[in-house]
């Protein structure tokens, strides 16, 4: 396994928690744990493989009324980046009771955009152990990464990265 970056905003909640989390768990290879609030397409360019870890805060997630500035000033960078020859992961932040029609939507649109932009995902997960309704996270069968929900399941996390760090392991 190359070099590798967990990418993650914002700062302060669940997601910051998780990703720190998941570096801990993947401390054998060092990855570089950085907030996308100042992060370039430079940065994203130094690494061969590199995890993204974002949450869902309404169909308006990038809108800044909701104060998501970190993601409304980083997706364009993403969207922009040529990801040709990395390999790349998401995990996604959500709340399965409350948004259980929207779960873990970002998640989704922000693996598409990695895919169309060229990289090769990984780190696909079974929704069988989630309940919700739907999501556009969701593809022939799958997650596009890796649902947490801190809100309503925070017991499950721990379990749900370790499978996910095993299955990184062997995809990375
Ligand atoms: C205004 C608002 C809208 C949300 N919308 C969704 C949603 O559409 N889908 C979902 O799965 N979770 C949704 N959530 C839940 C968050 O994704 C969840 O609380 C997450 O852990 C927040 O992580 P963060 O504090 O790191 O941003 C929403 C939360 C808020 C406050």
């Amino acid at each position: 396994m190359g070099n590798i970056a967990i990418f993650f905003g914002p700062e302060g909640g669940s997601v910051h928690r998780v990703a720190r989390s998941l570096a801990a768990k993947m401390e054998s290879q060092a990855p570089d744990l950085i907030l996308i609030n100042e992060a370039t397409a430079s940065d994203l360019a130094r690494y061969d493989h590199i995890i993204f870890g974002i949450s869902t805060i309404g169909r308006d997630t990038w809108d800044q009324k909701f104060g998501n500035i970190d993601w409304a000033r980083f997706m364009p960078i993403v969207s922009s980046f040529d990801f040709t020859g990395k390999k790349v992961a998401v995990f996604g932040l959500g709340d399965h009771i409350t948004y259980a029609y929207h779960f873990v939507n970002s998640m989704g649109i922000l693996a598409r955009v990695i895919v169309k932009n060229g990289g090769q995902l990984l780190g696909k997960v079974s929704p069988e152990n989630y309940d919700f309704q739907d999501s556009e996270a969701l593809e022939a069968g799958l997650f596009l990464g890796l649902p947490v929900d801190e809100d309503f399941e925070p017991e499950l996390t721990d379990g749900r990265l370790n499978g996910w760090v095993e299955q990184l392991n062997r995809e990375f």
